[in-house]
This record gives C-alpha cells, structure tokens and sequence, in this order.
C-alpha cells in the first residue's frame, strides 16, 4: 500500500501560497522553496532509527540518543530538484547527495537523462529523491527505476505540488515508495502543467523565464 503524505502544516501552506503566485520575485521563490523543503524534511526524517549514546552533561551522565545506522542520502533531480536541496541539507547537513540530471521532453513529456552521480553504497541508505513537482511522474518513476537499479531500497520522494494523475502513476510503479508532498493539485494542463500549479519550477527557482 502506498503512502501519501500531504504536509498541511500552516507554515507550509503558507508559504506554498506565496510561491504560487506569479508576482513572488525568483530570490523570494528559491528562499521559500528552501524553507519549505526543511519543513517537509522534519516529517520525512520522522522515522529515522535512533541508537541510545552515553554522554555527559555539565550536571550528570546520561543516556542520551543519536542517529543511528548510515547518513541519509539526499538525490536530486537537476535542476528544479536542487531548489529543495539546501533546505533539507540545512536539516541533515551530513546527508550525503546524489544527483540525476533529467529534462522533460516537451512533446512527448518522456524524460531524458543527461548526466547520473549518487552515493556507491545507495542499497544500505535511506534515500530521499527531491523533485518539486510530481506532474506526469515521468521524471519521478525514471529516477526510482534508475537508483533501484543501484541497489536503493528503501526510498521516499518530496515534492512541493502533486497533480493527481502523478501520485496515481508513482504509486502504482512504485508502490513502496512514500510520496511527501505540501498539496495535490487539480489536474494537469494539456501540456503537462500542473493546475492551478505555480508554473515552471525551475524557471522560476533560477529566474530563466
Ligand atoms: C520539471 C520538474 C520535474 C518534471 C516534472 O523539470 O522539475 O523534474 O518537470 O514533470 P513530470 O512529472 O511530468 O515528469 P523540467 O523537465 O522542466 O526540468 P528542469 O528541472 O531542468 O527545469
Ligand atoms: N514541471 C514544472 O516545473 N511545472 C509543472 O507544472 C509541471 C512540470
């Protein structure tokens, strides 16, 4: 059964309402982008396991806890994907990072990969894949395929905007993968556009538009 979870934290939705409107400046909409992917980063390290560590304090001994196991691994899909990167790294700042470069055909909407790096030892990391938006879920279902290829198992994917038709597709291909997302849309647009969406993601994280 797959998970779906949608962060309705105020500050998120908040937030979120700022990013989608068009007058929101690039510097403002990379900040918020930033700001929200820690927000949805609290909830998707929710289940990290912890291991008991014996330490002292100023006053007295005690059995306090820490993470326990390997660093998460954070991989995101260029270039929009990046835009959530600094925000979960300002959260878990030894995480280590992977990068799948993907671009959506504008006609047929397929992805294509232009260039692959993550971590060798992905199969024994829990791994979270950053994309803000789950439109088609072409992109998301091609780089689960890919990092599963590479022994990843144990995956969730954050993303700022889902449309409908994406969580459907993601989470039949990969029913195993948790899907963190700060609100589903409506519907696509005949182009792949998620409405009422806030547009091109990483036109306006990098201001190319
Ligand atoms: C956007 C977005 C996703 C993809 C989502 O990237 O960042 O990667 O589209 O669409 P899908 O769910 O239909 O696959 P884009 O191809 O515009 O590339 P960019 O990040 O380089 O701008
Ligand atoms: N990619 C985007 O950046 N925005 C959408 O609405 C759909 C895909």
């Amino acid at each position: 059964m797959s998970e779906i979870i949608v962060v309705d934290h105020p500050l998120v939705q908040h937030k979120l309402t700022l990013m989608r409107r068009t007058k929101t400046a690039t510097a403002d909409f990379r900040r918020l982008a930033r700001e929200i992917a820690l927000l949805l980063g609290y909830e998707i390290t929710r289940n990290l396991l912890l291991e008991p560590l014996a330490i002292e304090t100023p006053l007295e001994p005690m059995q306090a806890s820490r993470l326990a196991g390997k660093k998460l691994c954070l991989i995101s899909i260029l270039r929009a994907g990046n835009g959530l990167l600094d925000g979960m790294l300002d959260l878990v700042p030894s995480a280590r990072v992977g990068h799948i470069g993907l671009y959506r055909d504008p006609e047929t909407l397929q992805p294509v990969e232009y260039y692959y790096k993550v971590p060798e030892d992905l199969a024994e990391r829990p791994v979270v894949v950053l994309d803000p938006m789950l439109a088609t879920a072409n992109s998301a279902v091609a780089a689960v395929d890919r990092i599963k290829r590479d022994g990843a198992t144990e995956i969730k994917f954050c993303c700022l905007l889902a449309a409908p038709e994406g969580v459907r597709r993601l989470t039949t291909a990969h029913p195993d993968v948790a899907v963190f997302t700060a609100a589903i849309d409506r519907e696509l647009d005949d182009h792949g556009y998620i409405l009422p969406g806030l547009g091109d993601a990483g036109d306006r994280i990098y201001g190319t538009k």
